[in-house]
């Protein structure tokens, strides 16, 4: 225990203490009927630290601890899959430096965070092109995979190199190879096959998206999954998210209708 304290204390750790307004709103929202599976796009690191002259990397790091305390949030509630998009097929466009430093942030939350999903029973998986990722951001992916597989508490799924033109491309190969091979017939191909073939296989689709920092788009995203998720926006940037408004987004979907086409 005395370990762990020093440990959290070198490494700049800070404790976000549940309060007790928050165990209500807890236990209000787990009334009513929850997401089982809830995506964010975390935009606006790079906005947060150019508004304060901070470089955007400053962002990225900001950006981390939100990870943490959301997917504290998430796991506070009791939700079953969290995944956040962390690094777009589209985003090795940036700077060297910025990309650099985003490849270095899963090594960084290897050390700062591993201890407390494991504590917690989280389930760490990445969805995304892995091959093409650098050899130690995926060493440290891999580290999170091994020390988490067994765990049976929220799946949290990083999307790093994802892009989902990339993924149905991907899928559709794999099909196409299996088919040849005799493995899969192709009329037994329907949507539901279709889908153990993607990234996500056994993860439920979304129930609910979240987008930061104002955007109103998908960006390559999901976009098999997301067919019929309930979208919610919000202007505030990803390293400002907190706690309270994630549980906001959940209750704001706790009151939409789900139709799937019908009455
Ligand atoms: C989201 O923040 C993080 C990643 C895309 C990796 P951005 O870096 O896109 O921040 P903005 O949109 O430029 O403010
Ligand atoms: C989407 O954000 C990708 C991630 C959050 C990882 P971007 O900032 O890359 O998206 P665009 O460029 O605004 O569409
Ligand atoms: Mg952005």
């Amino acid at each position: 225990m005395m370990i762990q304290a020093f440990k959290k204390w070198l490494i700049g750790y800070k404790d976000e203490k549940q309060t007790d307004e928050s165990r209500q709103r807890i236990e209000k929202l787990q009334k009513g009927r929850l997401p089982r599976h809830v995506a964010i796009i975390m935009d606006g690191n790079g906005r947060w630290a150019q508004k304060r002259g901070l470089p955007r990397v400053a962002g990225h790091r900001q950006g981390m601890i939100t990870i943490r305390h959301i997917t504290r949030a998430a796991d506070d509630l009791g939700i079953e899959a969290l995944t956040l998009y962390s690094f777009s097929t589209e985003n090795w466009k940036r700077p060297e430096d910025e990309v650099n430093y985003l490849m270095s942030l899963p090594e960084e939350f290897l050390r700062t965070d591993l201890d407390e999903l494991v504590e917690r029973n989280i389930q760490v998986r990445m969805l995304g092109r892995g091959e093409d990722l650098p050899k130690h951001t995926l060493e440290a992916i891999n580290k999170f995979r091994e020390a988490t597989k067994n765990n049976t508490g929220l799946i949290l799924s990083f999307a790093m190199n994802y892009g989902a033109r990339s993924e149905i491309v991907r899928a559709s190969k794999q099909i196409i190879e299996d088919v040849e091979s005799g493995k899969l017939d192709k009329d037994s191909l329907d949507e539901s096959l279709f889908g153990k073939y993607l990234y996500t296989v056994d993860l439920p689709e979304p129930d609910l998206l979240i987008r930061t920092s104002g955007e109103v788009r998908i960006s390559n995203f999901m976009l098999w999954q997301l067919a019929y998720s309930e979208l919610w926006f919000t202007d505030v940037q990803w390293p400002d998210f907190t706690r309270e408004r994630f549980y906001q987004a959940i209750e704001d979907f706790q009151y939409r209708s789900r139709r799937y086409g019908a009455v």
